[in-house]
């Protein structure tokens, strides 16, 4: 059968990883054969001249009980005002128009069961013709080995970090919608404030279908929010932005590149926020807060904010994590944020008048695969005035948190799972991640099938053992957890992988995940209340959901590193 093949259709034997570890220790891309060293040369997008772009930031488009109808499209969007304008696959709708990232769906909960049960139609209208091909280029030698790979434009939608949602609405990876086709999901009322994001989920082809894209922002506001917002302890809406980190690779023309064979990692060298190449946005002497969101395929990033050619530090206060604000304001230095993670911050540029800050990365060089490390992000200019909103001061407690389990030991009663995550060779792609046991399709040619099952209320501990050389952000579908701890993975006397040395969680993991980092030979540990809404909208008849959990490095999750629980109420 086929092995992995480069542009030119040399079976190399293995992927780009492999070939750079390979290369590295024959300590010369000499050794690289030549259709290689040239195909990675031309890799490398145009250049650009940075924080010459204004940010966009995307529109808002209410959602709530009523409904609201989101499209898919094919577009044109300009990434930088030196290229033509890029093809994208966009997220919109007439009113609101189309954007990649797509508009920012806000919720105003009001605490209601039947008024916060927001519904939202997504149509995939990417193609007039519902077997138009897929606009990137989609390894064909991996096409059939891949589970669901397709190279046809099926799309799913997913709002990452919904709780208690039935299978339908939690956007199945099978689930996929051809051109032409609709669905309309009820995403029940969420519980909380917090930052969510929706983006596509296609089986095999998430990867590509975020990578054109489909990705925004799922804004949920409550009670609590609103209140700190009107008596000035959290910014106006006017200073609260959403940031969507994305790296990207160019070809000369501006269109987007994506390595036509099944690689196991993708790094770009072009930093897009919000879609735009380097963008500045010029701001105020004041308060605003920022909802960063990691959207990319795999880079993580570590975010510090100036420090640099002469630009002053400043701190970020974190408020909120993936699922909802934290207990209190948490002041940092920088931020580390994993593929699927958000942190909601607040910056004070007060008295910077005159200054720019630049966002930047400090994560280069962590990851082994990364050709093309990225150091600047974005500029934050202080040129504009202030305007007569006033500015905010932050309070000192933000929400309660009550923590799902207290003591460091957990009770016997409590169920504990244990997921290695790990890697193999494959004779298709070179490396396949998994997590360890049995697989979505065991026996071969079922679907779906669950490896565990967890019942409706049930407290359930999962352990992540990451017994590989990189960083794995491992998402659980259905719930927000609670990070118990990190460790050194150890091996017991009879081989079983335990908890060894702590290391600790950081202060900004001490609210509500619905991701976590689990580095390298680390052992991490989470804690969630499976709670499902037994009146919601489900399959009729149904008592039971499959659930995915999967790790958010999107080329881990189109290799099937991703596995389905059985949710029963
Ligand atoms: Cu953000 Cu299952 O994904
Ligand atoms: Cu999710
Ligand atoms: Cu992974």
């Amino acid at each position: 059968m086929n092995k992995q093949k480069n542009q030119s259709g040399e079976d190399t034997g293995m992927n780009r990883r492999e070939f750079l570890q390979a290369s590295a220790v024959g300590g010369a891309a000499l050794l690289l054969p030549m259709s290689l060293t040239s195909q990675m040369a031309e890799a490398a997008s145009p250049m650009l001249t940075k924080f010459t772009e204004p940010l966009a930031i995307p529109p808002v488009v209410v959602a709530s009980a009523a409904g609201v109808t989101i499209e898919m499209r094919q577009i044109t969007q300009t990434i930088h005002s030196s290229l033509p304008a890029t093809t994208v696959w966009a997220y919109g709708n007439s009113t609101a128009g189309f954007s990649t990232p797509g508009p920012t769906l806000l919720v105003d909960l009001v605490g209601d069961p039947v008024a916060d049960r927001t519904t939202v139609t997504w149509v995939n209208n990417l193609a007039s013709d519902p077997n138009a091909t897929h606009y990137l280029d989609i390894d064909q030698t991996v096409l059939d080995h891949v589970d669901g790979a397709r190279d046809n434009r099926k799309a799913v939608v997913h709002l990452h970090g919904a709780q208690g949602i039935n299978q339908h609405a939690d956007g199945d990876p099978e689930q996929t919608l051809l051109p032409g086709q609709s669905d309309t999901y009820d995403y029940g009322p969420q519980p909380r404030a917090a930052t969510l994001w929706y983006h596509d989920h296609a089986l095999g082809n998430t990867r590509l279908n975020v990578y054109m894209g489909l990705a925004g922002a799922f804004v949920f506001r409550d009670a609590n929010e609103r209140n700190l917002v009107a008596t000035g302890q959290l910014p106006n809406p006017a200073y609260d932005i959403p940031l969507v980190l994305q790296d990207r690779r160019l070809k000369k023309n501006g269109q987007l590149a994506y390595g036509p064979y099944f690689d196991d990692t993708f790094f770009g060298d072009v930093m897009l926020v919000n879609g735009k190449a380097w963008p500045h946005l010029d701001v105020e002497p004041r308060k605003y807060r920022f909802r960063l969101l990691n959207g990319s395929n795999t880079r993580n990033y570590t975010v510090r904010l100036g420090g640099h050619d002469g630009q002053p530090s400043l701190m970020f206060t974190q408020i909120g994590s993936d699922g909802g604000f934290l207990a209190r304001p948490v002041p940092l230095m920088e931020i580390t944020l994993t593929p699927g993670e958000r942190a909601d911050v607040v910056v004070d540029f007060a008295g910077k008048e005159g200054m720019s800050i630049d966002l930047s990365n400090h994560h280069m060089m962590k990851d082994m695969d990364d050709e093309y490390p990225i150091h600047d992000i974005m500029r934050f200019r202080v040129v504009k005035p202030m305007s007569a909103i006033g500015d905010a001061t932050l309070p000192a407690d933000l929400a309660t948190i009550d923590h799902l389990l207290s003591t460091s030991t957990i009770p016997p009663e409590i169920p504990q799972r244990y997921f290695k995550l790990e890697d193999e060779p494959d004779p298709y792609v070179g490396t396949k991640w998994h997590i360890a046991g049995p697989t979505r399709r065991d026996p071969p040619g079922s679907v779906h099938t669950p490896t565990h099952m967890v019942m409706n209320d049930t407290l359930e501990v999962w352990n992540w053992v990451n017994k590989s050389d990189m960083i794995h952000p491992m998402h659980i579908h259905l719930v927000q957890f609670q990070v118990l701890g990190r460790w050194k993975a150890a091996e017991d006397s009879k081989g079983n992988l335990v908890p060894g040395r702590s290391i600790g969680i950081d202060l900004n993991e001490t609210g509500w995940k619905d991701t976590v980092r689990v580095g390298p030979l680390e052992f991490v540990r989470v804690v969630a209340r499976f709670k499902g809404d037994p009146n919601g909208p489900h399959m009729p008849g149904a008592t039971t959901e499959m659930m995915p959990f999967h790790c958010h490095v999107l080329e881990h999750e189109d290799h099937e590193m991703m596995r389905m629980f059985e949710f029963r109420y």
